[in-house]
């Protein structure tokens, strides 16, 4: 993959308590980077930091934007300044869409999108003023690929690329990138967190075996530091064919998900 270097770089990821916001955590910071570590469990921070050399704790709650300036700032203070945030942090949905109540298709949205939009709001006149800085959003095939009982989550991702393609943009002058990322499955918590249709969480195991997510970080990594505008993450599987399949014949990528999820 070539010699990725982010020496002197401030990376900050939400949701870096566990699965691939952690793993990005260690990748990163092998590469010389500086890692703000965010997300609102401090116990699993604390014991994510005590493995990342380089790395600091930033207590944040996707769902309490009132105090996304302040955490701004703060981020910005612990080195001086931040070079790359990585919007990782996300929940998932295990419900049919006639099922799941509005709260928690918001909460949804909350996390997944409107957390992302406000904190880069927040960050975009740091950047502007030392003219750099990459914006990585972490989105999921489920943007692009149906999958039955994932409506809001689906939904949430896909937002991701309309807003974020606009941004990006808006910032091509001023030496800003947005890089987004598309992970297939991967092995982690995620589907057993999602919610269901009032907001327990699901426990639901997943359907399908993941790539591992020190691997998916490696990507990742590879993506972020080649500033590209989007990139696949994940075992060269069936989530790349689905996702090609779905822009070039949707109705057999539709059957293909159906078949998939009525054999498991
Ligand atoms: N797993 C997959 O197959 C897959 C595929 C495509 C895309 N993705 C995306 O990859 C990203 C990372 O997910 P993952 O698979 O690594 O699952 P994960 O281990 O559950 O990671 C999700 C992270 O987001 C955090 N988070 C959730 N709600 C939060 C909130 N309200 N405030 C702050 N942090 C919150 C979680 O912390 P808590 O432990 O506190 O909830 C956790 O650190 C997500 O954006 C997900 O949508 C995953």
């Amino acid at each position: 993959m070539g010699q990725i270097d982010f020496k002197d770089k401030v990376i900050w990821i939400t949701g870096a308590s566990s699965g691939l916001g952690e793993a990005m955590a260690h990748e990163f910071a092998d590469c010389g980077a500086k890692v703000i570590l965010s997300g609102r469990k401090e116990k699993e921070l604390v014991r994510v930091q005590s493995q990342v050399a380089n790395s600091s704790i930033l207590i944040l709650d996707l769902l309490q934007s009132e105090t996304f300036e302040n955490k701004v700032n703060d981020a910005i203070s612990l080195y001086g300044h931040v070079d790359i945030i990585v919007h990782n942090g996300g929940v998932g949905q295990n419900a049919l869409a006639i099922d799941t109540k509005k709260e928690v298709q918001h909460t949804i949205f909350d996390v997944n999108f409107f957390s992302t939009t406000e904190l880069t709001q927040y960050l975009l006149p740091h950047f502007k003023k030392r003219k750099t800085g990459n914006i990585v959003l972490i989105s999921g095939v489920l943007g692009k690929v149906a999958l039955p009982g994932r409506s809001s989550y689906s939904a949430s991702k896909a937002a991701l690329h309309g807003y974020y393609d606009s941004l990006r943009a808006e910032l091509i002058e001023d030496n800003i990138d947005v890089t987004i990322l598309i992970p297939s499955f991967l092995k982690t918590d995620l589907t057993k967190k999602s919610l269901s249709y009032n907001g327990d969480r699901s426990n639901k195991e997943a359907e399908t075996a993941g790539c591992p997510v020190d691997k998916a970080a490696k990507q990742v990594a590879n993506a972020v530091f080649k500033k590209k505008y989007q990139a696949f993450i994940g075992n060269n599987d069936k989530g790349r064919l689905l996702l090609l399949i779905s822009r070039l014949f949707p109705s057999l990528a539709i059957s293909m998900v159906l078949k998939q999820v009525k054999n498991n």
